[in-house]
């Protein structure tokens, strides 16, 4: 990729871009085009991970009899938010440097519906042979200490274009239900709210975090009573044999 052309930093109100590197309309339209390919490569890295997702949803939902993924959302990091994310860490603003320094400029989230289904989900994933793992982060095993459950996977994969291969690097976020409704208000309440957000309130939804974790616990009990084990497929097979009308005798 060509990384001749730097972003321009934002002027201190936010406004929009100085003119400080761009010396001409080209410059500009390089770089805003390097951008954009840029974020359309990221885009494509999401769509290939997001299908990986659904794929596996769809053949554990064959065998299962239910879905272990709930929901799955991508979002691209605004320019704003990658810029931003650089400036903090004293890193420069272009596009070699967002591809080393941004791991979550492409971010995929997957909702699934018990802590069970997480687990599998990201083995499952994990060991797909044209995925790299670069970082995970367990906190399910161990939560933030504000109560944050998640499980944070940092992952290169390879996107095939026209004339090349990409490797492109996603962060995953696999979560339960209640683990994704808590950290969807804690995030509304931490963010739109910071001002007033003392110690007591901070007390408050750690505790929220508990009862959440506490719920979770509960439902994975109920699902490993009614889903003792996983299936396996000749299980499956004799089961459905056995269900079918012309064994058990019904008429259609
Ligand atoms: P950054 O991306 O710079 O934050 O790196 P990091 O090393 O802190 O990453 P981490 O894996 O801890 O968090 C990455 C993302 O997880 C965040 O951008 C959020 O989307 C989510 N996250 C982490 N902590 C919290 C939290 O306390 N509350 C909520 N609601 N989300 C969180
Ligand atoms: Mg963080």
């Amino acid at each position: 990729m060509d990384n001749k052309f730097e972003l321009p930093a934002f002027n201190t109100e936010n406004t929009g871009f100085s003119a400080q590197n761009v010396s001409s309309a080209e410059d500009l339209l390089h770089m805003g085009y390097s951008f954009m390919k840029l974020m359309s490569y990221y885009t494509c890295a999401m769509m290939e991970i997001e299908t990986k997702f659904n794929v596996l949803n769809e053949e554990f939902s064959l065998l299962w009899d239910r879905q272990p993924i709930s929901s799955i959302k991508t979002r691209l990091k605004d320019p704003l938010s990658i810029r931003n994310k650089l400036m903090k860490k004293g890193l420069p603003v272009d596009m070699k440097s967002i591809e080393e320094n941004v791991n979550d400029v492409a971010g995929i989230r997957v909702v699934c519906s018990f802590i069970a289904d997480v687990y599998m989900i990201a083995e499952a994933f994990k060991k797909q042979d044209d995925i790299t793992v670069i970082e995970q982060k367990d906190y399910i095993a161990h939560p933030k200490q504000n109560g944050y459950r998640s499980l944070h996977l940092i992952v290169a994969v390879p996107i095939f274009l026209q004339h090349e291969k990409r490797i492109m690097k996603a962060e995953i976020q696999i979560r339960t239900i209640a683990m994704d409704f808590w950290a969807s208000l804690e995030h509304q309440l931490r963010y739109k709210k910071a001002d007033n957000f003392d110690d007591e309130m901070a007390a408050d939804i750690k505790y929220c975090a508990a009862l959440s974790a506490e719920l979770d616990k509960h439902m994975d009990e109920l699902r490993a009573k009614v889903y003792p084990a996983p299936p396996n497929e000749e299980d499956f097979l004799k089961q459905a044999l056995q269900e079918l009308p012309i064994f058990t005798g019904e008429k259609r």
